[in-house]
């Protein structure tokens, strides 16, 4: 395994991501009865966007960075409590997907968070040490998930956010998504993916589609034709979000559109952030 999140924190996929993942937490909220969120691949939790490997790629800047100025009141629901949980970690730090449910985590909701990597397990650790009600388990979300479906409060989301790094992990997070749904069929669940090429992404959605019988909602972020200088760089993502609230399309169009201009590569090329249809 190679793939560290360090050198992506923050970039654009992060952003549209732990957007979606607060909006979700947001509506899970409005009912008092606990839920449980759990993070498959949930990496170190906490980065230093100032750090050597956030410099590197540069990518936070050219996400999160450019969030900054937002403001207001009349910031749409979620993308306010996104930005609060970024705020609340002070100037050049940026929160990952657990650090985030763990802040938006009432006293009655509990989190657990999987990651594989020992040193990033350790990382994950002190990083939600001050929260409570917070699992942190160092092994294989693969395996693990299952054990934990369905939870006890039967409400819940389940974020699966593999690296696909092995040739075969496209398959293997449509093999949990469908376990995992069998189990906990009223979860809600946001599988996120890379788009190399969009016939590859689509036929993945396509796959989940077949395989999990629920309702589910697409949104991709795409950025357009990258410059030959940054054609390796990943320049588009999706996140298919599973059994979607009531409202979460209405509520993540309302913060994209504020989102697209400012993720954008240029004032003319803004991104491009909508739900998909495949
Ligand atoms: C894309 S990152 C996760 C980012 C995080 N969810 C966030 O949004 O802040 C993927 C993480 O999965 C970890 N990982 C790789 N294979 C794993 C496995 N089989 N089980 C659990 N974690 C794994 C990697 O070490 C990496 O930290």
């Amino acid at each position: 395994m190679n793939y560290r999140h360090a050198f992506h924190a923050g970039n654009f996929a992060d952003v549209v991501k732990h957007l979606a993942l607060s909006a979700v937490i947001l509506h899970l909220r409005r009912k008092e009865k606990a839920f449980c969120a759990i993070d498959t691949h949930a990496a170190a939790a906490l980065y230093d966007l100032e750090g050597a490997q956030a410099l590197r790629t540069g990518e936070a800047k050219t996400g999160i960075g450019r969030l900054r100025g937002l403001s207001g009141t009349d910031l749409p629901e979620a993308l306010a409590a996104y930005l609060d949980c970024v705020r609340q970690e002070g100037e050049g730090r940026y929160p990952g997907s657990p650090r985030i449910a763990a802040r938006l985590l009432r006293p009655q909701d509990r989190l657990v968070a999987i990651e594989k990597l020992p040193e990033d397990a350790a990382a994950l650790r002190s990083a939600l040490s001050e929260f409570r009600n917070v699992r942190v388990v160092e092994g294989d979300g693969y395996e693990r998930l299952p054990g934990l479906l369905p939870p006890a409060e039967r409400r819940g989301v389940i974020l699966i956010d593999p690296p696909y790094e092995a040739d075969d992990e496209f398959e293997r997070a449509v093999e949990l998504l469908a376990g995992a749904h069998r189990r906990f069929a009223t979860g809600i669940y946001l599988l996120w993916f890379p788009i190399k090429f969009k016939g590859t992404a689509d036929a993945f959605c396509g796959e989940v589609r077949t395989r999990v019988p629920a309702s589910m909602s697409r949104l991709d972020i795409d950025l357009g034709r990258p410059a030959e200088s940054e054609k390796e760089r990943l320049s588009a993502a999706g996140l298919l979000v599973v059994n979607p609230p009531f409202g979460f399309e209405d509520e993540m169009n309302a913060a994209t559109a504020i989102l697209s201009a400012l993720l954008g590569r240029s004032a003319e090329q803004p991104a491009t952030i909508k739900f998909a249809a495949a």
